[in-house]
């Protein structure tokens, strides 16, 4: 990987059902095969503290939590997930591959709640101390496309983001993009009405030539 040691952080972002699942378990496969030393994680849990909190945050049927809870608690759970599982792993050398990460709560809680994308983005740096992904895939797909999809996947049970109505997700899949817009060096937006494979391909072309492409990328910062 990277010549002097020091690990890689790449995320996937999108809306219910976009396939980031998928991708991340096509990577992770495709990056072991390869020798790489990779540390898959899923937000929110990854840890002990965020896998009993994503339980509470996706539970149908749990507890009322008002907008800036919500916000509070996935970035509870994400700093946990950053002290104990990414930052660790990055300082030993390894490839972090994240199935979601902040970049979801501004598009979630900033863009789908409200509660506004630019404060959200400001806690997310806050609470990760800056550690940020130097590389998010962005799966961009209709959500009511995706939405269907993740019925079918979970035989028509949704969780509590699933079931909000279609006008909250595409508030989420505008804000991503507009993300994107902002920081088009550390997106890449991908159409995820392709293929599976073709995605998986395009997704290890852009990581290999960020690996071999010079420090610019490496760095992403
Ligand atoms: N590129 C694709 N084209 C068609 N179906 C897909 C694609 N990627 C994933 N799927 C299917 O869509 C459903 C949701 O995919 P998943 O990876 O779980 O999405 P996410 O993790 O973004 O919610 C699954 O049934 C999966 O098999
Ligand atoms: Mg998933």
């Amino acid at each position: 990987m990277s010549a002097s040691g020091s690990g890689f952080f790449v995320a996937f972002e999108g809306v219910e059902g976009s396939g980031k699942s998928t991708q991340v378990a096509s990577l992770v496969r495709w990056l072991e095969a390869r020798g790489h030393d990779v540390v898959a994680v899923r937000e929110p849990g990854g840890t002990e503290l965020g896998e009993r909190m994503r339980n509470l945050l996706l539970d149908q049927h749990g507890p009322a939590i008002a907008p800036w809870a919500e916000l509070c608690a996935y970035m509870a759970a994400r700093a946990q997930l950053v002290a104990q599982v990414i930052a660790p792993a990055l300082a030993a050398g390894r490839l972090v591959v994240a199935d979601r990460f902040g970049e979801a709560s501004v598009a979630y809680q900033g863009g789908g709640r409200g509660l506004g994308t630019q404060q959200v983005g400001e806690l997310y740096r806050w609470v990760t101390g800056g550690l940020l992904p130097s590389r998010v895939y962005l799966l961009d797909l209709d959500p009511e496309h995706g939405l269907a999809r993740a019925a079918q996947r979970t035989a028509g049970r949704l969780d509590r983001l699933e079931s909000e109505p279609l006008s909250f997700h595409r508030r989420v899949r505008e804000s991503y993009l507009r993300q994107a817009e902002d920081e088009p060096r550390r997106f890449l937006v991908l159409d995820a009405e392709r293929s599976s494979e073709d995605l998986a391909q395009a997704i290890r072309l852009d990581l290999e030539s960020l690996f071999t492409g010079g420090t610019s990328g490496i760095a992403g910062s």
